[in-house]
């Protein structure tokens, strides 16, 4: 007799990236086939036009390809003139990449609190946040939610500060209508494969609508290059270009964001109807204009670390992210902050649960999920 096996009964990751390729596998080695036969495969016709594409999509000007999130933050802060001695503020609640890529340019993170509901970096505790030193802010539309940028972009604007966003986890999303990414000076990408929209590796972007900050990032991903220039360096630059492998694969993954991500708002759609009434606080419902594109799907749970080991032994992905706020981190533990800093990131750090959350996902795999939470709570 032949064992079928159904979702009730199969395993359900949280996150599923080889249903993705399958789907995507004969266009995927065509655009490595592309590459081969052009004989270009650093900075070539793929980034030109991934570059054109992407800024574009996001609403912006230009874009400049680059080889991760972290770097993408980096070059965009060094652009924007932040250096040794300059303060960037941060949300204490994010990865951590947002505040190591502030240190690395030998800048200090500052950290400032969240919004209990959206996780986002609020403008009270950015004003609270601020000091002489305060060079530049990194608001992060985390797990998808836009942050509140006409507020953040206000309190920037009275102090001349300079505005980053950490657009990593949010690919797609809208703020009163407008893509994120181009709101402040400059807007970061990652295209880690578990984005919303990954590569085959690591790559980044950087979007503006500032065309001289944009120079100034595509000289700093290569070498300090003057532009047009060949051995002529106009500072100590890094190496931080987009491989032009990845930059044809992300053009290939361009093309389904949307879809994508209107797949991920079913998901959510069907967490949020059949997870209502339990002791969970799922995240806000978007208002018009406002779009929410679930690079994870965070609820924030009563009894969490035993809602995960009953998810896990049934078989269903989660995780949590984050455990550990960026002020309570070993990496940052000379920043003059303690536990208690930051109440409501420190709080989120012991309710957040992220439950399976991939476009691939579907319905029936989704009530599964909401099924055996509900078990958990009966
Ligand atoms: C909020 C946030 N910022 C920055 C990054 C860094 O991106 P990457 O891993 O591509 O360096 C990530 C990625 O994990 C992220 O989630």
């Amino acid at each position: 007799m032949t064992k079928t096996t159904t979702a009730a009964q199969t395993k359900i990751p949280l996150l599923d990236l080889k249903e993705q390729y399958g789907a995507l596998r004969e266009e995927l080695l065509e655009a490595a086939r592309r590459v081969m036969d052009s004989g270009v495969v650093i900075t070539g016709p793929e980034n030109k036009a991934f570059e054109a594409e992407f800024a574009a999509a996001m609403g912006a000007k230009h874009c400049v390809g680059v080889s991760n999130g972290t770097d993408a933050i980096e070059l965009s802060l060094k652009a924007c003139g932040v250096g040794p001695g300059d303060e960037v503020v941060v949300p204490a609640f994010t990865f951590i990449a947002t505040a190591s890529a502030v240190s690395t340019i030998g800048a200090k993170p500052v950290f400032a609190d969240v919004d209990f509901k959206t996780f986002t970096l609020t403008p009270e505790a950015l004003e609270k946040a601020l000091t002489p030193k305060t060079k530049a802010v990194v608001p992060v539309h985390l797990f998808g939610w836009p942050a509140d940028m006409d507020a953040l972009l206000a309190v920037a604007a009275k102090k001349g500060l300079k505005v980053v966003e950490d657009c990593a986890q949010a690919h797609g999303a809208l703020y009163k209508g407008k893509s994120i990414g181009a709101l402040g000076d400059a807007g970061t990408f990652s295209f880690y494969p578990s984005k919303n929209m990954g590569a085959l590796g690591d790559a980044g972007a950087v979007v503006t609508n500032d065309e001289a900050l944009a120079s100034r990032v595509r000289s700093i991903r290569d070498a300090g290059r003057a532009p047009g220039e060949r051995y002529l360096h106009a500072f100590p630059g890094r190496n931080a270009r987009l491989d032009e492998l990845q930059a044809a694969f992300l053009r290939v993954k361009l093309k389904r964001l949307a879809a994508w991500n209107e797949s991920r708002e079913a998901v959510a759609k069907i967490y949020r109807r059949e997870l209502a009434g339990l002791p969970v606080t799922l995240p806000p419902e978007p208002k018009a204009g406002l779009r929410h594109v679930y690079h994870l799907f965070v609820l924030r749970a009563e009894r969490r670390d035993a809602l995960s080991r009953h998810l896990s032994r049934a078989d269903i992905g989660n995780a949590v992210y984050y455990p550990v706020a960026l002020h309570l981190q070993p990496a940052f533990k000379d920043a003059g902050f303690k536990e208690g800093s930051f109440p409501v990131s420190e709080q989120a750090c012991r309710e957040v649960l992220a439950l399976p959350m991939y476009p691939e996902l579907g319905a029936e795999r989704a009530l599964r999920v909401a099924q055996e939470i509900r078990r958990f709570y009966a």
